[in-house]
């Protein structure tokens, strides 16, 4: 398995998200604050982009008239049909036991590790003067 770097952490706020492709594969992340999470950003019903879908919570009862809203900001709905899956899972609430979202592993790496690589070029000294580039040999 390789890792991809996709997005800096700024680019994707608490209670946002961002589309992104990594070989081939769309895949939406989300940030439920400060904790990442990816989805396959192709709803299981019939294709639906989930990456678009309102993010909600659940309205939960154990007796009539008595309601709970949970879960708030972690449910994603698909923007087709209405689907809705736990982000952190990718369990399904319509049929919980049958259908779930694709999830992909994220993680959020010091910029230090992910940009310095095992190899070195050589450098040049550059500077600029009177809007011109200049090269020194
Ligand atoms: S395509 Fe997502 S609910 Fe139908």
């Amino acid at each position: 398995m390789s890792k991809h770097v996709v997005a800096t952490v700024a680019e994707i706020p608490p209670g946002g998200r961002k589309l992104v492709s990594v070989r081939g594969r769309p895949i939406a992340i989300f940030n439920l604050q400060g904790s990442f999470h990816g989805l396959l950003n192709r709803c299981p019903h019939q294709g639906g982009p989930m990456c678009e879908g309102i993010i909600t919570g659940l309205v939960e009862a154990t007796i009539p008239g008595e309601y709970r809203y949970t879960h708030r900001g972690e449910i994603i709905r698909c923007p087709w049909h209405g689907w809705e899956f736990d982000i952190r899972t990718g369990q399904s609430w319509c049929d919980p036991q049958k259908v779930n979202l694709r999830l992909y592993p994220i993680e959020v790496a010091p910029g230090q590790t992910v940009v310095k690589g095992p190899y070195v070029a050589e450098t040049i000294p550059v500077s600029v003067e009177n809007d011109y580039v200049v090269v020194e040999l």
